[in-house]
């Protein structure tokens, strides 16, 4: 059994082809940054145009170079939410029509579900139960999965998602979008010491996130430099990301010794920060929990966690029709 996965819910123009004896057979990512970067974030209306530009092209690119028709293709999954609604429209509808055209189902895939099963994807997969930190673009979510597609939301960010604080603190500081991987780059040049930051809602019970009273501290130490020199940069964004990681690390630690889990997966684009995956070690030490994490090349949007994803819910059954509808928010645990 052959699925196509299609993502386009955010900047990313994702198309894989998942093999149920081969695994991931092909795996290409279209990024619009180049784009959206000079508007220091993502601009919907231009997404969706671009999507509209590469999807097809990038589908075909790969069906003639695999030697690849319609016959070999089971079923096609797609983004359905959580996301940009155009840039959804453009998957799904595309989807959707390929669908009817090759007489084969399609399964419209949560978007964050997908990062989370792309965790299964790795030579050690995590078994249920399991603690899932969900760090995006547009997501901080701490969930408990006991079962396969049986999640229960324990935390979430009250305000700005992690990945989201790291793109805003990088605009602050002058640097490239998307911020996560600049800022990791250049927090590994700087003393993260310097500034202290808070460490947001980790004095209060509870495994809510608040990543915007962070941004604004930062914020004020800019304004308060006369003049930010390259120094100042590095440690500014060394300071910040030490301050989120330890946010998160100490999020995670209350929502393992709570729920008595000993497993931890951490997916969504911030996964793949090293810095990150350094922090959680100490859980790992300290409390003898497993870390899974997905691949380092399927940490940030992607077709083959779509795929994958979808993959999984034509085994369990999955059906829908082909009215087309895709939700902007959808919580995981629905
Ligand atoms: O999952 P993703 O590709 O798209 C969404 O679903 O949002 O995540 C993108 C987010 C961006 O905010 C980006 O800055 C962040 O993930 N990100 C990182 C790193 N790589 C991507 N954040 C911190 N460190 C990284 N290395
Ligand atoms: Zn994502």
């Amino acid at each position: 059994m052959k699925i196509l996965g299609i993502e386009t819910s955010c900047d990313e123009t994702g198309v894989a082809i998942f093999c149920e004896t081969e695994g991931v057979i092909e795996n290409r990512v279209y990024s619009q940054i180049d784009l959206h970067r000079k508007y220091g974030g993502v601009i919907p209306e231009l997404a969706s145009r671009d999507h509209i530009r590469k999807i097809l092209p990038l589908i075909k690119s790969i069906f003639e170079e695999r030697h690849l028709g319609k016959k070999d293709i089971n079923g096609i999954a797609y983004t359905a939410g959580p996301g940009l609604v155009g840039p959804l429209l453009v998957g799904a509808s595309l989807a959707k029509s390929l669908a009817l055209a090759w007489g084969v189902p399609s399964i419209g895939v949560h978007h964050m579900e997908g990062h989370l099963l792309a965790t299964l994807l790795t030579e050690d997969p995590p078994t249920y139960p399991f603690i899932a930190l969900l760090v995006s673009g547009g997501h901080s979510q701490l969930i408990a999965c006991y079962e396969s597609q049986e999640y229960q939301l324990l935390g979430e960010s009250q305000d700005d998602a992690a990945g989201e604080a790291f793109d805003k603190v990088a605009k602050m500081l002058g640097l490239d979008y998307p911020g996560g991987p600049v800022i990791e780059k250049l927090a590994a040049k700087g003393d993260p010491e310097r500034f202290s930051f808070p460490r947001p809602m980790t004095k209060k019970p509870g495994l809510d996130f608040s990543f915007s009273g962070l941004k604004t501290a930062v914020a004020n130490e800019i304004n308060a430099l006369a003049r930010m020199t390259s120094n100042d940069k590095a440690d500014l964004a060394a300071s910040f990301q030490a301050a989120a990681l330890e946010t998160i690390r100490i999020k995670c630690e209350r929502a393992l010794d709570g729920t008595g889990i000993k497993s931890l997966v951490v997916a969504g684009g911030v996964s793949a920060n090293l810095a990150l995956r350094e922090s959680l070690k100490k859980i790992t030490h300290e409390k003898n929990v497993k870390i899974h994490y997905p691949p380092l090349d399927l940490c940030t949007d992607n077709g083959a966690m779509i795929a994958f994803a979808g993959y999984k819910r034509l085994c369990s059954g999955y059906q829908e029709d082909l009215t087309i509808q895709v939700r902007a928010r959808w919580p995981l645990a629905n």
